[in-house]
C-alpha cells in the first residue's frame, strides 16, 4: 500500500521539478523527434505531451505504474485531442508485443525504475529492428567530487523522490544494453544543485 507521501507528495514534486524552464527547453529538442508508432515509457504527468508532432505519429502508447501520474497523462492527452493508449504497468515487463514500436521515449524515467538493465532489454524487445529510443535522463555525473555527493545523497533521496536514483549511468547504459548511441547533449542543468543536475540526451538505435 503506497504511503500518503507516495500518492500525493511525489506526483506533485515530480510535476513541479520536471517542468521547470530549462528542462522544458531540452524536452523540446528530444521529444519532437518521435515518429511512427510511439511508446512513452514512464509517461506519468503528461509533461511531454505538448512536444509531440501529431503529423508524424501513427499511434501513441504510454506506460506508467503511478495511478496519480497516469491520471495527469490521460488529462494531458485529452486536452490535446490525442487518441492515446495509456496503460498502467512497468518497464521491466511491458504489456506490448515484440517489434511493435518505431520510437520509445524515456525522459527522467530510468532513474526511477526498479531494474534499469531489465527495462533497457524490454525497450529493445518492443522496438522494431532499426527503431530508436529517444532519451533525456539525469544520472551519474562525470566529476569525481559531484559523483561522491551523489552517492552520499542517493539513499535518502530515493526514499523521498519516488525511487529516483542519482548514480545511474545514462548513455553508457544504453550502449551496454546493445544500442548504438548518438549522444546529442550532456551538461549540468543551470540553477540546479549539481548532484541532481547532470543530464544526458540523445538517440539510441536498436539493431534489432
Ligand atoms: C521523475 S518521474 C518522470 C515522469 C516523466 N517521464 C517526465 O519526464 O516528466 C519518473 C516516472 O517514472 C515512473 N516509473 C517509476 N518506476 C517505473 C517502472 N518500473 N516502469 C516505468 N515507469 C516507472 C514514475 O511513475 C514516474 O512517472
Amino acid at each position: 500500500m503506497a504511503s500518503w507521501w507516495e500518492r500525493h507528495g511525489v506526483p506533485r514534486l515530480i510535476k513541479c521539478a520536471c517542468s521547470q524552464g530549462q528542462i522544458m527547453k531540452v524536452r523540446s529538442r528530444v521529444v519532437p523527434l518521435a515518429r511512427g508508432h510511439v511508446l512513452e515509457l514512464g509517461c506519468g504527468g503528461g509533461i511531454n505531451m505538448e512536444f509531440y508532432r501529431p503529423g508524424q505519429i501513427e499511434s501513441f502508447s504510454g506506460l506508467d505504474p503511478s495511478p496519480e501520474l497516469l491520471a495527469m497523462s490521460h488529462a494531458a492527452a485529452a486536452e490535446r485531442g490525442i487518441d492515446a493508449d495509456i496503460r498502467s504497468g512497468v518497464g521491466e515487463a511491458m504489456p506490448f508485443e515484440s517489434a511493435r514500436f518505431d520510437t520509445v521515449v524515456t525522459t527522467f524515467t530510468l532513474c526511477s525504475v526498479t531494474d534499469q538493465a531489465a527495462v533497457l532489454a524490454e525497450i529493445r524487445r518492443v522496438l522494431k529492428p532499426g527503431g530508436t529510443a529517444l532519451f533525456l535522463e539525469h544520472g551519474s555525473a562525470p566529476d569525481a567530487g559531484v559523483a561522491k555527493w551523489q552517492r552520499r545523497i542517493e539513499p535518502i533521496w530515493k526514499r523521498i523522490g519516488g525511487n529516483c536514483h542519482l548514480t545511474r549511468p545514462i548513455g553508457d547504459a544504453y550502449e551496454k544494453a546493445g544500442f548504438a548511441v548518438d549522444r546529442q547533449g550532456a551538461a549540468y542543468m543551470p540553477k540546479t544543485p549539481r548532484p541532481f543536475g547532470w543530464v544526458e540526451y540523445g538517440v539510441a538505435h536498436s539493431a534489432g
